[in-house]
């Protein structure tokens, strides 16, 4: 039987988006700017489902009932492949799922990019990132390596702005818990669009957040893009905070990577961090400084893992017959 396996990478974002323009459609209310990563990635493999009448989905050989995010990608693409076929499809993770490590980016993006060699569809780049879109709003940012902007004033175009070679950049990902969040990030982002008194500041905010964030990748400035990635990282956080009932991913264990990052920086090492819907820390920093900003924090703090990464590349095919 035919099948089909692709592999994308997870991407953190430095400028973020929190807070949908339309629930229906998926849409971000704002742009964003992230960083795609090598060592962490999704599997996916698809093919016919020859025993039922129904789409079945496996993450990490679990069965998933809750098709909400890979529906609406798979009817819209089932409009280019005309296919009324049920699908199986079987996605891995080699890192936490559902820990604020962007699964769903990754997991939706290599299912999009299996689903369209399986079909031999050979999509617009638009169709691509709208079928990612649809089934998360971070996910079409994985469609590309190294660093990448998505704007939302452009159709949610995405563009890469550097690629791993032009700044070779290591990322490294503290684990301080493997457990999955309990407010998803849908879930958060819906609460504080509704109830956070700075949510308008926030949305007001962006554009300029985008600027600086596109100067400092654009200048290889590392200190500039600290300052923008911190800033804007702390307010997604206090647009959380701020909300009804309040959200907070950060754990004692986040505390405590970051109190370390700040001694790191006094010593003279180039990193910054940022924090997603998740109490882990992405720090990314200057390759020379890798190896003792990794020692510091496992010996220094309780972390559970370092994952270490560089900047990753697009999705590709691994295996079709
Ligand atoms: C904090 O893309 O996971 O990681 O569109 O509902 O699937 P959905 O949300 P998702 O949210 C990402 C939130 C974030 C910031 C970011 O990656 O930009």
């Amino acid at each position: 039987m035919k099948e089909t396996t692709a592999i994308a990478h997870p991407n953190f974002a430095l400028v973020k988006y929190w807070g949908k323009k339309n629930n229906n459609k998926n849409t971000p209310a704002m742009s964003s700017i992230s960083v795609t990563v090598d060592s962490m990635h999704s599997t996916t493999k698809i093919f016919k489902n020859s025993k039922s009448n129904c789409h079945r989905l496996f993450i990490n050989g679990v069965e998933e009932f809750d098709l909400s995010k890979i529906l609406p990608p798979l009817l819209y693409l089932s409009k280019f492949s005309k296919s009324d076929d049920y699908l199986v499809i079987e996605s891995q993770n080699n890192f936490p799922t559902s820990a604020g490590l962007a699964s769903s980016a990754s997991g939706i993006s290599s299912f999009v990019t299996a689903y369209e060699a399986y079909y031999d569809l050979n999509l617009k780049v638009s169709d691509r990132e709208q079928a990612c879109l649809l089934g998360s709003g971070s996910a079409p940012r994985s469609l590309i390596g190294g660093f990448v902007l998505m704007d939302h004033n452009n159709n949610y175009r995405c563009t890469q702005i550097l690629q791993k070679p032009d700044w070779p950049l290591d990322v490294l990902i503290c684990i301080a818990s493997k457990d999955q969040k309990k407010v998803s990030s849908r879930e958060g982002m819906e609460i504080s669009k509704k109830t956070s008194p700075i949510y308008h500041d926030w949305l007001e905010i962006n554009h300029k957040h985008i600027n600086l964030a596109l100067n400092a990748i654009k200048d290889k400035d590392i200190v500039s893009l600290k300052n923008v990635a911190e800033e804007n990282c702390k307010m997604m956080h206090e647009v959380m905070k701020t909300s009804i009932p309040s959200i907070s991913y950060m754990t004692d264990v986040t505390h405590s990577c970051l109190a370390e990052i700040k001694n790191l920086r006094s010593s003279g090492h180039k990193l910054f961090y940022t924090i997603d819907a998740g109490p882990q820390v992405k720090i990314i920093c200057d390759p020379k400084s890798t190896e003792i900003i990794k020692k510091t924090i496992i010996d220094r703090t309780e972390v559970v893992e370092v994952i270490q990464a560089g900047l990753g590349g697009p999705p590709r095919i691994i295996d079709e017959n």
